[in-house]
């Protein structure tokens, strides 16, 4: 679900382009952006839901702080999207609701 972006961007250097996935849609990223940021920038969300309500959550803060902009990267779900920088190829999916938690065979 794409929608207008109240983010703007200074010119992009081609050179510092970087392919990402989100939701297995191909987004167009900067070396350095973070993944919460490319993510806004492309105009996509919200990027999770809460697992009480289910109600729409997006990146807020952007440091670290808010803990809104939890996604799976990679396969690794609840991380902290405003805190990890985009690479190459990187899968990034929206957290619907709480993580899956493995079952503990203690
Ligand atoms: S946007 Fe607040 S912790 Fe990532």
């Amino acid at each position: 679900m794409a929608s207008d972006s109240a983010f703007k961007r200074l010119p992009a250097n081609p050179a510092d382009a970087v392919e990402i996935w989100v939701e297995g849609q191909a987004v167009t990223a900067r070396a350095g952006d973070s993944v919460a940021a490319a993510v806004l920038a492309a105009g996509l969300g919200p990027t999770r839901t809460t697992p009480v309500s289910g109600s729409p959550r997006a990146p807020y803060c952007m440091m670290g702080v808010c803990f809104e902009c939890l996604m799976e990267i990679d396969g690794q779900p609840n991380t902290q999207g405003c805190m990890i920088l985009v690479t190459d190829g990187m899968k990034v999916s929206f957290q619907r609701g709480a993580r899956d938690i493995p079952e503990c065979s203690a």
